[in-house]
């Protein structure tokens, strides 16, 4: 049976790319989850299958088989969780092996923060299987680590909110703090289907930065400011000052290169059926955008991403983290 634990997706509200430059963001989790059912395997290999991928392989002595699907992908995908769950093991004080199963109702590659919520549920639930204590922290730390591997210098948002759940105030240097959010949020979020990688779009942030440094400076210091009124906004929930530091917020990601015309196009059609604000969420460059709306405005949002060519879903925040489901 093994055991199974989830973790949330989350939606960057502020501050994505400029929080890879020390500056604050507002991170959420949403209510959609990924899963991951770990057990013992019968032989020493680390066995990985992931049910919405169609992907599936296993390591054996850290060399990578595929069984279905694409071998780069699967191995892209698979290695984040090879390392999490080498550093339970490293725990556990004993080389076993393990059956992964994953399934996930977070869209892929899409800046949901899927790949942190499958590596945070998985570590959760290899902790369980196998009697590691682990706080949160410890498996944020891992989820950390693991998706170093693949997205290189990320700020840590992604683990941190997957492991956490909440609304957060992200900052590299000082940490996260949990965010009081009372207003409900009611975000409609599109998905351009256009899947890219997080690193590619963080390395074309640092030759923009490289290139421009002072004007770079002064963008940050706009990202800071917009996060600052966004908390002020919060405690007066006042959607539309949202709406309107979100729509800020994307001019200035647009600026540095990190939008697309799949985003456009669903940023328009949003703002165009009456969104208070929207933008792209996450790394860009494809991927997802979210708007904000009255809850009346809602379903014309939907509807108006739909025939842009989006795939839209309605989405709540959620305070739970990474939690185990069954034992
Ligand atoms: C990705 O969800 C958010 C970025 O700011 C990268 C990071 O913070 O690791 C683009």
């Amino acid at each position: 049976m093994g055991v199974t634990a989830s973790a949330p997706a989350k939606i960057i509200l502020f501050g994505e790319h400029f929080v890879v430059y020390g500056e604050p963001a507002i991170v959420l989790a949403i209510d959609k989850r990924a899963y991951a059912t770990v057990d013992h395997s019968d032989d020493k290999c680390l066995h990985v299958r992931s049910t919405n991928l169609n992907l599936k392989g296993y390591f054996k002595d850290g060399v990578f088989k595929a069984e279905q699907g694409d071998i780069r992908e699967a191995k892209l995908k698979f290695e984040p969780v090879r390392v999490a769950v080498e550093k339970v093991l490293a725990a556990y004080k004993e080389q076993i092996g393990l059956d992964i199963e994953i399934n996930s109702t977070v869209p892929v590659g899409a800046g949901l923060g899927s790949s942190a919520a499958v590596v945070a549920a998985v570590t959760e639930a290899a902790g369980e299987l196998l009697n590691v204590k682990m706080t949160k922290e410890d498996v944020f730390r891992v989820a950390l680590e693991a998706e170093r591997v693949v997205h290189g210098t990320a700020s840590g948002v992604d683990p941190a909110i997957a492991t956490f759940g909440g609304a957060l105030l992200f900052q590299t240097d000082t940490g996260f703090k949990p965010l009081e959010v009372k207003t409900e949020v009611p975000l409609v979020i599109g998905d351009t289907g256009v899947e890219r990688s997080t690193k590619v779009q963080v390395d074309k942030v640092r030759t923009i930065a490289e290139n421009y440094p002072q004007i770079m400076e002064l963008v940050k210091k706009t990202a800071r400011e917009i996060v600052l009124r966004a908390m002020d906004a919060f405690k007066h929930n006042d959607l539309k000052a949202l709406g309107d530091l979100m729509n800020i917020n994307h001019a200035l990601l647009y600026g540095i290169g990190v939008s697309d015309e799949s985003l456009e196009w669903l940023i328009n059609a949003a703002k165009k059926a009456g969104a208070y604000g929207a933008k792209l969420t996450g790394a860009g460059g494809g991927g997802c955008m979210i708007a904000l709306a009255n809850e009346g405005k809602l379903q014309d949002v939907l509807d108006a991403i739909m025939r842009a060519g989006g795939r839209p879903f309605m989405a709540k925040k959620t305070d739970e983290g990474v939690r185990i489901e069954r034992t």
